[in-house]
């Protein structure tokens, strides 16, 4: 997910985070899976806030750029 830059910080994140869980919890799904850059500190803090939880890390699994990067699985327990 992605939020305007013009509207960071204004809480429509957790709005967007918030509003995808009432429908999965609606449609009886139990875990969220999310997959995020190790360097994303903002959205780290997000997921973590919002009870996301840092399950492992998958290694140079993007590229970007001809770099590689890490990303973290991050789940919840709905
Ligand atoms: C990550 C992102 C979705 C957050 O959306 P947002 O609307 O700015 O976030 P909110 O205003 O709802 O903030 C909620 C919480 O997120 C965390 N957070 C948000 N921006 C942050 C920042 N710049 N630094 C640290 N923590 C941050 C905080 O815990 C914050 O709670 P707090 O305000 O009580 O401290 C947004 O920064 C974004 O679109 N980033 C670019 C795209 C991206 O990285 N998407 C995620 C890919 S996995």
């Amino acid at each position: 997910m992605g939020v305007l830059r013009s509207h960071m910080g204004s809480g429509v994140g957790l709005a967007l985070l918030s509003a995808c869980e009432s429908w999965a919890a609606g449609a009886d799904i139990r875990r969220i899976e999310l997959i995020v850059m190790t360097s994303n500190t903002p959205a780290i803090a997000l997921y973590r806030r919002t009870g996301y939880e840092i399950e492992g890390t998958r290694r140079a699994s993007i590229r970007i750029d001809g770099v590689d990067h890490d990303q973290f699985l991050m789940a919840k327990l709905l």
